[in-house]
């Protein structure tokens, strides 16, 4: 016995002088990255990613829908190589699993949506920057050439400070024109913490990016404010086709749920949809994203390619999304994570947790293609359909 605990007590000992015992070798998991993350951030900044709207009814759902959607596995085939490459909004990816639009990347990280772009860039998958970017475009354009880049848009009736937006996309080497629609007015005041209280975010955090370019019409007020007084819920359809009209990157709207939204979408042009309920964000009592997808991707039927996001947290989910035909999924509030925890080395870390969990998963559904994956009837069934046929 005594002999037993001296040969634990020595490897426990051999094993941390060798780091493996450390915190970091603990983040095995995304869901490890989110605890040790809350532990890192200030309470506020916490509170700013973790907030979801209002009741916080979207927030949990989109998570928990996917537990609801059960894997029909078809072994004894070989899959011994994997190969989950695809394109994205025009750009070649490894793997199927990209980078959502998420603000403020500098509460996590000093050198904020650098270290988000380099983790990407190193990888070879996309990053949506979002407009509210500490970073500016210019800035990480220069620092993060090779990054696979879209810049998020959302549109106002200020038209004259979007097409300043789209003009220095294209001259840095942006590849698209990801366009949030779900998000008409502004709101921020009634987010929530976990525990119900409400949340106010600080104003005093500064977006270099989005000021870039308010400033050239509203020099001497802040960018949050004259924002939040262009978003005044008036944007329409036609918008989208203005902006067809003045770019010729391709323009992905992102925020669709339901099957007319997605016919709209196509009947003015876009060149692709991401199914996104802005993970929780703005509209509460919303249904999951992974549940509407089906009904997007029928109404689509082909006609563009339906992404999709909105709490991926494992493998599992990617490959849920991607069996019921997402092109590929757009990754939130696990990236900023990573980034909270370990900067670069952490977001590269989470996706690739993420990609490895997709991989087993593919193989032990028997499938080594995502065409494989997306073609074999049933592999993914909701289980509500699955009971009430028994
Ligand atoms: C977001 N999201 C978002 N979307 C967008 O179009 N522009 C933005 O600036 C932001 N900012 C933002 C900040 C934070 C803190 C979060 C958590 C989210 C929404 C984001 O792109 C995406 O839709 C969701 O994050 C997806 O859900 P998950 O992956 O976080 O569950």
């Amino acid at each position: 016995m005594c002999v037993l605990f001296l040969h634990a007590y020595n490897f426990s000992l051999l094993a941390k002088s060798l780091n493996l015992l450390s915190m970091d070798n603990l983040l095995l998991s995304v869901s490890d990255y989110e605890g040790e993350a809350r532990k890192k951030l200030s309470q506020h900044d916490w509170g700013y990613f973790a907030a979801g709207a209002v009741g916080g009814e979207t927030i949990k759902e989109n998570c928990e829908a996917f537990k609801r959607w059960r894997f029909r596995p078809r072994n004894l085939k070989n899959v011994s190589r994997v190969n989950c490459a695809t394109e994205v909004i025009g750009s070649k990816v490894p793997f199927p699993i990209c980078i959502a639009p998420t603000a403020f990347h500098r509460l996590c990280a000093p050198e904020g949506e650098f270290c988000t772009a380099r983790a990407a860039e190193s990888i070879g998958v996309g990053m949506a920057v979002s407009l509210w970017s500490n970073k500016t475009m210019e800035e990480i354009a220069t620092e993060v050439p090779n990054c696979i880049k879209w810049c998020q848009l959302q549109l106002t009736k200020n038209r004259i400070v979007t097409e300043h937006f789209v003009r220095r996309a294209e001259q840095n080497g942006f590849k698209g024109f990801i366009v949030t629609i779900d998000e008409p007015v502004f709101r921020n005041r009634d987010h929530r913490y976990e525990d119900g209280r409400p949340f106010n975010f600080d104003t005093s955090i500064r977006s270099r990016n989005i000021e870039q370019s308010t400033k050239i019409v509203e020099p001497d007020q802040s960018a949050f404010a004259a924002f939040q007084s262009w978003m005044n819920g008036s944007v329409e359809w036609d918008s989208i086709d203005w902006l067809k009209e003045i770019t010729d990157l391709p323009v992905v709207v992102k925020g669709i749920l339901t099957a007319e939204m997605a016919i709209k979408a196509v009947e003015h042009k876009v060149d692709g949809i991401i199914v996104s309920n802005h993970g929780g964000r703005i509209l509460d009592s919303t249904f999951a994203t992974i549940d509407v997808l089906p009904e997007v991707v029928k109404a689509v039927n082909g006609r563009v390619d339906v992404y999709f996001d909105g709490g991926i947290r494992k493998g599992t989910d990617v490959a849920k999304a991607i069996a019921l035909r997402a092109k590929a999924v757009f990754v939130g509030r696990p990236i900023i994570w990573g980034l909270a925890c370990r900067g670069e080395e952490g977001v590269r870390n989470v996706l690739e947790i993420l990609k490895n969990e997709f991989i087993f998963t593919m193989q032990f559904l028997g499938v080594s293609t995502i065409e494989e994956l997306q073609t074999t009837p049933d592999i993914v069934v909701h289980e509500t359909r699955y009971f009430s046929k028994l």
